[in-house]
């Protein structure tokens, strides 16, 4: 089973305690909030292990796009909620890192760009019904979130997705019951399954913006009907 978390990055920073063995699901999201909140405005993490630039499927799919609502989902410390609201979106952003949250709001007020941020598990937030013209899903965690994204998006809203494909496992050495990422083309056909126009689907080897290593990605565009 996968766990629920992004466990795939951080570790990176041997100097941080590992995961709690045998945590209860609270004590395991404490512990990410912690993880989170300390790499995400960790200014050495951030300039050797981390894109602080936008995801590029991202700025890619949304080029040309009249902006509307967006829903960032685990949207850490902003830098793709706040390239949206650049370009005129309203972006809601919804996370458990306080202190990430924090970190964008301060750059939302220093570039003149309105954000919400919510402070919430993603997996309990009421993510609502047909309201979203866009919803991102970058490296948000091992879930592949088709109800929550199925019921949330309007009519003709995208769904923007990246995050490592499970070949990471292998390169990292992860045991079993460690895995991370996304099967060959398990969203996409989980998406197509749930009635989503496929606009673009990919497994590049491609450098990750969490480690900033070579490793083959999962990268889903996807339509709701
Ligand atoms: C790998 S980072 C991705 C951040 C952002 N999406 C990006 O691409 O820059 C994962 C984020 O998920 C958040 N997170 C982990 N578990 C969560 C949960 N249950 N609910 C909400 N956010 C969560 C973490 O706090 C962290 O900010």
């Amino acid at each position: 089973m996968k766990a629920r978390s992004n466990e795939s990055e951080p570790p990176g920073a041997a100097s941080y305690p590992p995961r709690p063995a045998n945590a209860t699901p609270a004590q395991l999201q404490e512990y990410e909030r912690e993880l989170w909140n300390h790499f995400l405005t960790d200014e050495t993490w951030r300039s050797t292990r981390f894109n602080a630039q936008p995801n590029t499927l991202l700025v890619e799919s949304v080029r040309g796009r009249p902006p509307g609502k967006a829903l960032d989902v685990n949207m850490g410390e902003g830098r793709n909620a706040l390239y949206l609201a650049g370009l005129g979106w309203a972006v809601t952003g919804i996370d458990i890192a306080d202190q990430a949250l924090a970190f964008a709001q301060q750059r939302a007020r220093q570039l003149g760009r309105p954000l919400t941020t919510i402070q919430h598990d993603a997996n309990t937030y009421d993510w609502g019904c047909g309201q979203w013209d866009l919803i991102v899903l970058c490296y948000a965690d091992e879930s592949t979130h088709v109800p929550q994204v199925q019921a949330a998006l309007r009519p003709g809203g995208l769904l923007v997705f990246e995050n490592f494909h499970t070949d990471v496992n292998q390169a990292r050495g992860n045991r079993p019951g460690q895995e991370v990422g996304f099967a060959t083309d398990e969203l996409r056909s989980c998406y197509a399954a749930a009635g989503f126009t496929i606009v673009r689907y990919e497994e590049p080897i491609g450098v990750a913006d969490f480690s900033r290593e070579a490793h083959r990605l999962v990268q889903l565009v996807a339509q709701k009907q």
